[in-house]
């Protein structure tokens, strides 16, 4: 188990949980702006992205595939004095999900390119061209997402960019990039969607 401070808040990681890296603070970063209601992380992880603004919510749920990542995103938000807040799922996606819907929805998935098609190591791997998380995510996006919600979710420029966009508007909503990092390879960015306006006559 590894510890470090992440945004101000203590945070544990435990063996097999996917620690927190460029991808989880650029998404951190991208949140600090409007966090507010009732929010859904996916893919959370030791919870360390929700943790960041859990005390701007009234209520988060962070939700993983990995049993261990579930335990250790609970236990970081003991330690912060904030379980009274969460509700922590394991399950895939929004599958676990009754019908509700969240002001906030916020996911930093696995999203590197797995062409060899190896065992999949859950924490990073998007299959062959990187978008087996996030197709499924925007897919289902809008039954989730509050009729005045945010979602927000981290890709690579490898996984195709205008991709997610043409997929989010296909699916009747808006999506844009609103934060950028690069490195030697790709780059990393975060895409707000949200559900189109009313077309107005
Ligand atoms: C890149 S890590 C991000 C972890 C954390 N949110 C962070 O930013 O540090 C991706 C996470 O997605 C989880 N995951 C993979 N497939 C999933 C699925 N189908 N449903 C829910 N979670 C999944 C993994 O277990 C892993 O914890």
């Amino acid at each position: 188990m590894s510890r470090l401070r992440v945004d101000g808040k203590d945070v544990v990681v435990f063996q097999g949980v996917y620690p927190p890296s460029e991808d989880t603070f650029l998404l951190i970063d991208a949140l600090r702006s409007g966090a507010a209601g009732g929010a859904l992380e996916l893919c959370c992880g030791t919870g360390a992205v929700g943790l960041s603004i859990a005390d701007k919510l009234d209520s988060i749920t962070a939700l993983d595939i990995n049993p261990i990542a579930v335990k250790n995103a609970r236990q970081n938000y003991m330690n912060n004095g904030l379980s009274g807040r969460l509700d922590a799922v394991v399950g895939d996606l929004f599958s676990p999900l009754k019908k509700q819907s969240f002001d906030l929805i916020f996911m930093n998935p696995p999203y590197l390119l797995d062409e060899e098609g190896g065992p999949e190591d859950l924490s990073w791997s998007g299959g062959e061209g990187g978008r087996r998380i996030i197709d499924r995510f925007i897919e289902g996006l809008g039954g989730f997402l509050g009729e005045e919600g945010r979602a927000l979710f981290v890709q690579s420029t490898l996984n195709g960019i205008d991709e997610s966009l043409d997929m989010i508007n296909g699916e009747g909503m808006v999506g844009r990039v609103v934060s950028k990092v690069n490195f030697q390879f790709e780059g990393l960015v975060v895409i707000e969607v949200r559900h189109r306006p009313p077309q107005k006559d």
